[in-house]
This record gives C-alpha cells, structure tokens and sequence, in this order.
C-alpha cells in the first residue's frame, strides 16, 4: 500500500533471458492463429486438445511436439509474429536483454528456406530495443540427433548469408549425443569468431558439462542441473565462474527433477554456482520468466538479495559490452533497494 491507500504491482525484477528457445514461444492460441492464415490443418480441433498434449514424460516426449508444431511457421511474417509476441511478453516479465536461440535445421530440414527464417526472427529483433526496451541477440542452435555434417553445412550457409547471428548452441535429444560428436562445429564457430553455448546436464550426465567445457570450449551451459551430482565438477565450475542457465519450470515439466521443492537451484546458488533463472519453452513449460521466479520464490522463500543475485548473474553472464551491462545491473540494484522490506 503507498500513502493513497493504494495497491501497486511491484515492478519486476530486471533481467537477462538467456535460454530461450524462440519456437518454444509459440503459445497454442498462435499456432492456431497461423496455421488458419497459412492454410493448415492441425491434428487437433482445438486448443483444449492442443493443450492437453502437454504433459511430457521426459525430454524426448516434449520435442516430438515442439517440432510438430512447428509446421504452421511458413513465412518471415509467421517468425516475425511469433518472435514480436515473445519480446512483448518478456519485457512485460521484466527481461531488459535477451539472447535468443532459434532451431535452423528443423526448418530447412522441412523445407522452409534458411533466409526465411533467419530474416523474420531478425526482423523482429532489429526494432526490439525501440518497441519494446529489450536489447538482443540470436543464437543459431544445431540439434545434436542431427549428423555432425548437416550442422556445418548449415552454419556455413548462415555465415555465407551474412546472418546476424552472435554464437551457436547445442540443443534437442541429449542422451546418446555426446560433445563429442560436434567438436569441428564448434571448432568452426570459434574461428569464425562466434559464442559457443550448449544444452549440457539436463538428462545428460554430469560428464556432457565437463566435456562442453573442454571439447567444445563453450562459454555458457545451458541448464547444467546435473552438476550437482559431482562434486569435483561443481568446485572447478565455481573457481571458472561458468555461467548456468537454469530453467527451473521447464526441468519440472520435463519431469528432471519430481517438483520445484525438489529443485537444486537454492543449492547451486549457496555452493557458489553462476546460476540465473530462465523460461527455455514458455509456451510449454507453463510461464516466463518472472513466473519462473514467482513460483520459485513461492516454494524456497528466495530473500530479495537472492532474486537480485540470480539477475546480476544473467546480466554478467550475456554477451554485452560492459556500458550496457552497467546500466542494467544499477536497474537491478534500484530494483533490489525498493523492493527491501
Ligand atoms: N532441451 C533440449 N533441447 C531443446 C529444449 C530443451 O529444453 N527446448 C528446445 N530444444
Ligand atoms: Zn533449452
């Protein structure tokens, strides 16, 4: 209450997203919207059906879907759309920065041109900044059941399109793909002096993180949960300050861990791990990011000063200059002085 007597929403907590899966953004009403526009028809007559669908037994259930759906995205208009409903709701959620992975090879692979994706993703995040405050980056990630090949075959075809993009990551079926397998993609990346992340440790083994960092020299793993199982890793993790991008909605969808009371977040941060918290499929996994931490704080009692660390980390860990990092760690800090009871 203020001294008028009236009840304001509290700001949200200013952050960095930086685990977003852009077609993971496609809420059903959109997929419907687009697959009338672009003359589909869906296997579901409505969304309550859709809707339904999304109780996932583990990783592998929930991509059969995601990928499925993906079949309504036909023009540069559809990613532009898709991409400017997720940057209108991030930064409702309080996302000021975010670095967004898009799935190249799952378009191509059903027979979208690599332009057309890539120009209406970027199209979007080209007036990001002035429509909506939220500054970006793109991330093409390659899908680790897919052959070593086709992954360089297509990052040489966005380089030699001049795409935008700022680094590549590695996603989809974890198990059974090891690092390994990418070792010349990354390498490539590297030369051409792009980022390098990589899903690691989600349903892989502790021992796909250790390799990300050394077989691939990513910068950043993406989800990392599974760290906690060895505590050799976790030491060198803390010492290197490796940034991981936890989603703590997604892992209980995923059913990686049986509920967030169960979830290791509160630990990794008390052991000293560079966590942040992020919505990876908001559109499946039940919320943004600032519902993420709503429910987060709702189960661990996160205190003000844990909240504001989880977004400093974001924030420090992205691929920003230091001026604009900066500026949002003092939005932070604001955040954290009025939000102090
Ligand atoms: N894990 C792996 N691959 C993915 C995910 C995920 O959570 N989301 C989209 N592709
Ligand atoms: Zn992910």
């Amino acid at each position: 209450m203020d001294t008028f007597g009236e009840t304001h929403t509290p700001a949200a907590l200013p952050v960095a997203e930086l685990h977003l899966h852009i077609e993971g953004t496609l809420q059903p009403e959109l997929i419907f919207a687009l697959a009338e526009r672009n003359g589909i028809e869906l296997p579901y007559k409505d969304i309550d059906e859709l809707r339904a669908k999304y109780e996932f037994t583990d990783l592998q259930s929930f991509l059969d879907l995601y990928y499925a759906n993906m079949a309504v995205l036909q023009t540069e208009q559809d990613f532009a759309d898709m991409t400017r409903a997720y940057l209108q709701r991030a930064a409702d959620a309080g996302v000021r920065h975010a670095e967004i992975m898009m799935d190249p090879q799952a378009h191509v692979q059903r027979g979208v041109p690599l332009a057309i994706c890539v120009n209406g993703v970027a199209s979007a995040l080209a007036t990001s900044e002035q429509d909506f405050g939220v500054s970006t980056l793109l991330i093409a990630a390659f899908l680790r059941d897919m052959p070593e090949d086709n992954a360089i075959d297509v990052l040489n075809q966005l380089i030699a399109i001049n795409a935008p993009i700022a680094g590549i990551g590695l996603d989809s079926a974890e198990v059974g793909n090891p690092p390994s397998k990418f070792e010349r993609l990354f390498r490539r990346a590297k030369d051409a002096g792009l980022h390098r992340i990589a899903h690691a440790g989600e349903e892989g083994p502790a021992s796909y993180i250790t390799d990300s960092l050394d077989l691939l020299d990513v910068e950043r793993i993406d989800h990392g949960i599974r760290c906690m199982e060895d505590e050799a890793l976790v030491q060198r993790l803390v010492k290197e300050q490796v940034p991981l991008t936890v989603c703590p909605l997604s892992n209980v969808r995923l059913r990686a861990v049986d509920t967030l009371a169960d979830h290791p977040l509160p630990a990794m941060l008390a052991a000293g791990l560079n966590v942040s918290v992020n919505s990876d499929d908001p559109a499946y996994f039940g919320g943004y990011v600032d519902d993420n931490f709503r429910e987060l704080v709702g189960v661990h009692d996160l205190s003000v000063g844990e909240r504001a660390l989880l977004a400093a980390n974001s924030v420090r860990s992205a691929f920003l200059d230091n001026a604009r990092k900066e500026a949002l760690l003092a939005q932070i800090h604001r955040w954290e002085i009025a939000s102090e009871d």
